[in-house]
Parts: structure tokens; C-alpha cells; sequence
């Protein structure tokens, strides 16, 4: 367990727009910091980090929260975890409470899969650096490939003895379970069922040198291993299968260490393999990640879109699978980014280009003949179909898809333009075919649409009806005037019934100093009103015991010590005028007009609106009452009175705080 003064000491240094700033693109707005949204495919900025109240909010998904929900929502830590990452990032030295045993059972699968992947990744280099066989069979071949010290340290490169088990047997050993080295797949496990004792247990990577693969934060996920051997039939590479921590899909070779490059340059290079990545960055070129010799994914592209708008695809120089490799490229074009292409010369590769040739010249290589892809792709492909009709057709069509698939119009347009000329084609002729494939997109999204018509309507519905909840806004202006000035003193004017000189009872103004908190507790007392949302009921009295109990109360603290839904809900309260700035909306009509106003008359009247309308709403159902006229209504007409007289006595001090 980690010590609450080391949990403490993290909330305190961590900076959230630090923090955050690592996975995701953040440009300054105003008082905050905008960015694409990191859990959704969002084109416009509509992710907001505010660093003054260091929370974020994302209103593309509804997810927000402090720092700490941040790690958890994006790099899939447990708590410990997170608070772990941010302890590295920020050198704080993690005080541990003894863990009991029990708790050392509970540690969820996930960490433990997470932990013998570590060590792991450990145990290999430790056999590269300092056992015999690593050093004559994985140190030297590394050296050969042209990796220095440096480099293969940076990489955490690694080697696995060619026995059947000495990896597993060393990891048992050390207390790892079976279990993990399993679902990890770094150990194969052959089950006798007759005699489990004398089950067969296997390292998956028995003789390879190897590749840890690394999260965007830097655990390690899982591995690819080379083969050393010429044998034809074995794999070159072996990868760790798909497990809880290690989704193919979801990783890009080479992102932890080029995250910071590639959204300083503004721009990433995608390579295919890990020798790629590892030589462009010991040439010094470092936004380069690799997607492992497979397609491409759309998750794989969102993780680099976080960091910059602008992709070079570089390929191998053989010219086999290159068409292949272009179609993969419409999926980065329809996330929005901008693509270029750049192949080497015949034989070569990245990696191998890069060992050959300087820091100047590869960088002078890449600048010349990085070519815009759809170019690209259109001289290729007319050179190609040159003498046949019939392949040019095809071509144009090829063409035209991927352009289609650029959500920028204007871009769009621009693209036509410039390939009717390459293709020496009339521009008529494409904008048709794109307008044809338009089409037919339409006519499948509909098809698709119809499947779920139903879910469609009641969704529109929705929209439509959808009318702006009295009650709820204020319940949750309450919470946020709370939360924001909640500690605050305020000189309150309240109005107070009293007998005046000839006997008459006026309405005189009394004021009041108060803590913000309890004047809205005590408000809400009177009239006996209970928030009706249950979780602002739930925050609200967490608040104002908080309030109650701390005179230091911060917001930052309090957030640290909730549980994470109640963070999440509290940070859109936090971040609802960021919205609105974010979407230009006007702010609606029952919204105390501003903050400057004072927070006192603010706190009023948010008060005072809400419990007029809670009497409104209880003077209309009894007066639906009173239609029964068998019955005897004189009590419930009596009440009704009283609410009217009541309901017109808190209109009075409304219009007071407002004029
Ligand atoms: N790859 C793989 N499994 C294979 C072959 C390749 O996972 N059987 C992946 C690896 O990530 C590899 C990438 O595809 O790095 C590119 O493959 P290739 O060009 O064959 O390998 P190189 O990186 O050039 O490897 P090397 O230079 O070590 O031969
Ligand atoms: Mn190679």
C-alpha cells in the first residue's frame, strides 16, 4: 500500500496539463487547454483541460475527472498505479505501508500479468548483458545489426537462451505464478492431465533476441522475438499473443519513445518493423514508431492523430506488397491526417538506410522524396495502368475512393484538381466519380441505418423533446457554487418580516455573514428540500460535511479523496462554462447571469430560484387535487394559500437580489 503522505505529495506537485500533455496534444485557449479528445475520433477539439482547477473534461465522451482518473481512463491503470507513474514522473519516492498477504492475493490479474512482463523484460537483458551465451550469441548480434550500447539499453533489448525452460523455471522461482507466465504467453504450458505434476512448461521465445513492446506510458505489454537461425520453417519474428495487457491492435512499436518527438516535430514516421525504429533513433531521427509488419488499425492511427496531424508512411524498397500497403492508407486519411509517402531505394529499408547513411543525408533523403500520398498514389498506379484501358478505370475509381474518404471538403476538391492532371483526366470526370462513390456510401449507411431504425427514433426523439430540466440545472449550479465558494465567506441580505412603526408587517433587510455552504444548507433546510438527483444528493452531502470539517476545503483535495464516479460528475459540473465556451452556446435563460454579480447574490438567488420552483410545482399538484369535488378541499386550499403567500414572499427577495 502506498502511504497517504506519498499520495498526497503526488496531488500536490502533479501538474494536469503536464501530465496529460504526454498522450495528448494541448493547445492554450483562454484560461484552459484544448485537444482532441484521446477516447474518441473526434476531429474538432472539444477535450478541455483546465489548469487552474486541475481537472479535465472530455465532451465527446463524458469522461473527466482529476489527474489520477485521467491515468486510469487512458493508460488503464488501477489506482495504485497511476499514482505509481506520476511518483516517477515527478521523482517523488513512493513510502509503502507493509502489504498485507491478503492484499498480496488480491493484486488484480492485470498488474500481475503487468509484472512478470517487467520482469521479464529484465530477466532478458540481464541475460544479454551478463550471461556468456547472451553475450556471445544476443550482444554480438545486435552489434552486428550496428546497435550501440546506448541504443540497445534505451530499447531494453533482450535475449532468451535457447533452453526449453530457463526462463520459466527462473521466473517461478522467483515467485511468479504459472498462471501469468501463461496468459502472458511468454511460457507455453503442455498440460498432462493424467499427471498435471509432469505438465511441460516452454518459453515461447527459447532462443530469440528480444524486442519488449511498449505502452504509450512505457510498461511493458509484450515482445516480439527474432529468430537467429536461417531455419525456413520457423518464424523470423514471434510476437506475444493477444492477452489482457497486450492488444495487437492497440500499440504502435516505438510510441513511448517517440511521443515527445513526434509532437514536437509535428509529424510521425511509420515504419514497419522494430529494427526500423530502433536505427532511425540512434540516427537521431526519433518520431518514428513502427506498426509491427501487420495493417494498419484505426486505434493504431488515433494514437499517433493524438499527437500531430501529419504521418510519412515510409516503405521498404521492394515494390511487392506496396499496393497492399496503400489501401491501409485510407484509414489515416479518414481520420483526418495529412499523409505522406516516401519509399527507399530497391533493397533497402529504413533500417537499413539509416545505418548507411548520415543524419544529413537521410533526413535530405526523406525531405526530397517524401511525396504527398495521393500524388503518390496516382502516379503509381498511372504508370502501372499506362497501356490499358481497362486497369485505368479502375484506377480512377481507386483514386477517387480514397479522396472520398477526406472529411475536408475543400481538401477534397483541391485533391481532384491536382489528379486530373497527373491522370490527364477532365476534373468532370472525377468529381462524378467521387460524387458516385458519395452515392453509394450513402446508400450503405442507410442500409446500415434501417437495421437500427428503431434505436434511430427514439434517439431523435430525444433530440427533439429534449427540453431543459428546471430542476436539475440548478440542482447542479448548487453543487457548483459549492464546490467553487463553498468556503468562502459572504455578507448575505436576507429579508425579514417585521411589525414596522404603525404596526405593519414589511419586508426589512437583515445581513448576514456566512460561509457560503452554510447559507445554502440552511436555506435548503427551510423548505426541507432534498436534491432529487441522486448523485448530487449523494455529492452535496459529501460537500457540505467536508465543508463542515475542513477549514482548509479545497476543491483539489476533495476530489482527491472521492471515488471516481462522483470525480467524473464533478469535473462536468467543474468544466459546464468551459462548454459552453467551447460550443459558443448562449447560456440558458434560468442561469444566474454571471459570477461577477458576487458570489453571494449569486448563492441567493440560485437558492431562492429553485425554491420557487419547487413551490410552483407543489401548488400546481394540489390544485390538481382540489378537481375531486366530491371531496372536502378546505385543508388543501388552506395550504395552497400559504405556498401562494410564501411563493410570492421569496419572489419579492428574488427581485431584490436581482436588481
Ligand atoms: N514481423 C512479424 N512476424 C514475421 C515477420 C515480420 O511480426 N514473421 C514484423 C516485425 O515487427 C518486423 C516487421 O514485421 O519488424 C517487418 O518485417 P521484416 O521487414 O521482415 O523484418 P525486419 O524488420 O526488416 O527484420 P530484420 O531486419 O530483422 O530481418
Ligand atoms: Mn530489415
Amino acid at each position: 500500500m502506498i502511504s497517504k503522505a506519498t499520495i498526497d505529495q503526488v496531488y500536490e506537485t502533479a501538474r494536469l496539463e503536464e501530465v496529460i500533455g504526454d498522450f495528448v496534444q494541448l493547445k492554450k485557449s483562454g484560461a484552459n487547454y484544448k485537444g482532441l479528445s484521446p477516447f474518441t475520433d473526434e476531429r474538432s477539439p472539444s477535450f478541455m483541460v483546465s489548469p487552474v482547477k486541475q481537472i479535465w473534461k472530455d465532451f465527446s465522451s463524458g469522461k473527466g475527472g482529476n489527474v489520477v482518473a485521467f491515468l486510469m481512463e487512458h493508460e488503464h491503470f488501477t489506482y495504485p498505479e497511476a499514482i505509481k507513474y506520476l511518483a516517477k514522473k515527478y521523482t517523488i519516492e513512493i513510502e509503502e505501508t507493509e502489504q498485507t498477504s491478503e492484499q498480496k492475493v488480491q493484486a488484480d490479474e492485470r498488474e500481475s500479468m503487468y509484472l512478470v512482463s517487467e520482469f521479464a523484460q529484465k530477466y532478458f537483458s540481464n541475460i544479454l548483458w551478463e550471461s556468456e551465451l547472451g553475450k556471445a550469441i544476443g550482444l554480438s548480434y545486435f552489434k552486428e545489426r550496428g546497435f550501440t550500447d546506448e541504443t540497445i539499453k534505451k530499447f531494453a533489448l533482450g535475449y532468451c537462451l535457447d533452453h526449453w525452460d530457463a526462463f520459466t523455471n527462473e521466473a517461478l522461482d522467483k515467485g511468479y505464478q504459472l498462471k501469468y507466465l501463461e496468459s502472458t504467453g511468454l511460457s507455453i504450458v503442455k498440460e498432462n492431465l493424467e499427471n498435471p505434476a509432469n505438465s511441460k512448461k516452454f518459453d515461447r521465445f527459447k532462443g530469440r533476441v528480444m524486442f519488449p513492446i511498449q505502452s504509450m506510458s512505457g510498461r511493458v505489454l509484450g515482445f516480439g522475438g527474432r529468430i537467429l537461425t536461417n531455419d525456413k520453417k520457423a518464424a523470423k519474428y514471434l510476437n506475444s499473443p493477444e492477452s489482457d495487457i497486450y492488444h495487437k491492435s492497440k500499440v504502435l512499436y516505438g510510441i513511448f519513445h517517440a511521443k515527445q518527438a513526434i509532437a514536437k516535430e509535428d509529424n510521425c514516421y511509420l515504419v514497419e518493423g522494430y529494427t526500423d525504429v530502433i536505427q532511425f533513433h540512434q540516427r537521431g531521427i526519433e518520431n518514428v514508431v513502427a506498426s509491427s509488419g501487420t495493417a494498419l488499425t484505426a486505434e493504431q492511427i488515433r494514437l499517433v492523430n493524438r499527437l500531430t496531424k501529419n504521418i510519412t508512411v515510409l516503405f521498404d524498397g521492394d515494390a511487392a506488397g506496396l499496393r497492399a500497403s496503400l489501401r491501409g492508407i485510407d484509414l489515416i486519411l479518414e481520420q483526418g491526417m495529412n499523409v505522406k509517402v516516401c519509399s527507399f531505394p530497391e533493397g533497402e529499408d529504413p533500417d537499413s538506410f539509416a545505418k548507411n547513411n548520415s543524419l544529413d543525408e537521410v533526413n535530405a533523403y526523406l525531405k526530397t522524396n517524401a511525396k504527398d500520398f495521393i500524388q503518390f498514389k496516382a502516379s503509381l498506379l498511372m504508370k502501372e495502368a499506362a497501356n490499358d484501358p481497362i486497369k485505368r478505370a479502375d484506377t480512377v475509381r481507386d483514386i477517387v475512393n480514397s479522396i472520398s474518404k477526406i472529411p475536408d471538403r475543400i481538401q477534397k476538391e483541391i485533391y481532384i484538381q491536382e489528379c486530373a492532371q497527373i491522370m490527364n483526366i477532365s476534373e468532370g470526370v472525377l468529381f462524378n466519380t467521387l460524387a458516385q462513390i458519395g452515392k453509394k456510401d450513402i446508400a450503405d449507411a442507410s442500409k446500415k441505418a434501417k437495421d437500427n431504425q428503431k434505436a434511430f427514433e427514439v434517439v431523435r426523439n430525444e433530440a427533439v423533446t429534449q427540453k431543459v430540466d428546471v430542476q436539475f440545472e440548478l440542482e447542479r449550479k448548487i453543487i457548483e457554487i459549492l464546490l467553487l465558494y463553498g468556503n468562502t465567506s459572504q455578507r448575505f441580505e436576507d429579508l425579514i418580516l417585521k411589525e414596522n412603526d404603525k404596526g405593519e408587517l414589511a419586508l426589512e433587510p437583515e445581513f448576514l455573514e456566512a460561509k457560503v455552504y452554510e447559507k445554502i444548507f440552511l436555506d435548503l433546510q427551510d423548505d426541507e428540500i432534498e436534491l432529487s438527483n441522486d448523485n448530487f444528493k449523494r455529492i452535496y452531502k459529501t460537500l457540505v460535511q467536508e465543508l463542515n470539517e475542513n477549514e482548509n476545503f479545497t476543491v483539489q483535495t476533495f476530489i482527491a479523496s472521492l471515488e471516481q464516479d462522483m470525480v467524473s460528475e464533478i469535473s462536468s459540473i467543474l468544466m459546464e462554462e468551459e462548454k459552453y465556451i467551447l460550443h459558443d452556446w448562449a447560456s440558458k435563460d434560468i442561469y444566474p447571469k454571471s459570477k461577477d454579480q458576487g458570489i453571494s447574490q449569486l448563492a441567493s438567488e440560485t437558492i431562492l430560484t429553485l425554491r420557487c420552483f419547487l413551490i410552483k410545482r407543489r401548488i400546481n399538484t394540489l390544485q390538481n387535487e382540489t378537481q375531486d369535488v366530491e371531496k372536502d378541499n378546505r385543508e388543501i386550499l388552506e395550504e395552497i394559500i400559504n405556498y401562494i403567500q410564501l411563493n410570492k414572499l421569496l419572489n419579492q427577495k428574488l427581485n431584490r437580489v436581482l436588481s
